[in-house]
């Protein structure tokens, strides 16, 4: 078969990750695709020559690489809201298939993007938005698509996770814990949505979503941060048993879905309370499956490109 012809706007470090994943495991993923995945070109309104694109063309112009009729898929990993939006709608429209990481786009505007997917008989894969390398979204949706669930709990932002686990193992201060969590290309490119609760609400929309039926409402969900946290609420917390992690909580009521994404004290044998640095979990409440978790790497280069490129070879 022809190569799937891939573009990648965005050269961050997903994307950095994706072209990495994609030459390392060349071999094994066209054997499971069926076809090689060539990616063709990248556009980036930042150079950087530096990084080995693999023979692919390179642009600044990343409205032109989404617009293009002889790709197959668009990967949009620029992250941020209206660009990326316009970008992803330029490709669906052209029904080019979109693989994204990007939760913002998916938890706001979920609803119009299915239905340009559907309208234009492409596919949209975003298991890169939810978790990192936690395959959570193909769980939903065909792994444990027999059940109805009844919640779902989960640490869903790793640079959170980061920060209040170096703020209790280590003593760190929450600044410095954010500037590494920052060097680590685990935090956002705007990390007040990291630290103020808006990306694990991004995430938490989509698992309602799928997990409940329920539709994208992102601006139904209740939203605090870790911001107003000190080392003493952590030092208390240790004392009394606990420890304070940042959860995302979907769980169905008799008049609809409640969703709140904020603090949690945690007891500290609880499964949650041992999932410490960028790693994410979510434990989903399922009336034929029972209890089922789920751990991994939640941010960073490597555990984002493994969704991304799972997106891609579903898409091949
Ligand atoms: N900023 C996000 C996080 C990246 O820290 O979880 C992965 O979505």
């Amino acid at each position: 078969m022809e190569p799937l012809r891939v573009g990648i706007c965005g050269l961050g470090t997903v994307a950095q990750g994706v072209l990495d994943v994609l030459r390392r495991n060349a071999r094994g993923i066209a054997q499971r695709a069926g076809r090689e995945i060539a990616v063709v070109a990248v556009a980036s309104r930042t150079p950087k020559p530096e990084v080995d694109l693999g023979g692919a063309t390179f642009s600044t112009d990343v409205h032109a690489l989404a617009a293009r009729d002889d790709l197959d898929v668009v990967v949009e990993l620029i992250g941020g809201e209206d660009t990326a939006l316009s970008l992803v709608e330029t490709a669906l429209g052209n029904g080019t298939s979109v693989v994204t990481g990007n939760k913002a786009i998916v938890a706001l505007h979920g609803e119009g993007l299915f239905a340009l997917a559907r309208a234009n008989a492409a596919h949209l894969g975003f298991e890169a938005a939810v978790a990192g390398s936690i395959p959570i979204i193909a769980t939903l949706t065909d792994a444990l698509a027999g059940n109805e669930h009844d919640w779902l709990a989960g640490i869903i932002n790793g640079t959170s996770n980061f920060i209040l686990s170096a703020m209790a193992g280590e003593g760190q201060a929450f600044a410095d814990a954010l500037a590494r969590a920052q060097e680590l290309g685990y935090a956002e490119a705007d990390p007040t949505f990291d630290v103020e609760g808006v990306d694990a609400a991004h995430k938490l929309t989509i698992l309602a979503a799928l997990a409940f039926d329920a539709g994208f409402h992102f601006e139904d969900v209740y939203v605090e941060g870790i911001t107003q946290l000190t080392p003493d609420d952590i030092e208390y917390a240790r004392q009394l048993g606990y420890c304070i992690k940042h959860i995302g909580l979907a769980r169905r009521r008799p008049n609809g879905i409640e969703a709140r994404v904020h603090p949690v004290l945690i007891p500290q044998e609880h499964l949650l309370a041992s999932i410490n640095d960028a790693m994410n979990a979510v434990l989903v409440h399922s009336n034929a499956a029972g209890d089922t978790l789920y751990a991994g790497a939640g941010a960073g280069a490597l555990p984002t490109a493994s969704a991304v490129v799972g997106d891609l070879i579903n898409v091949a």
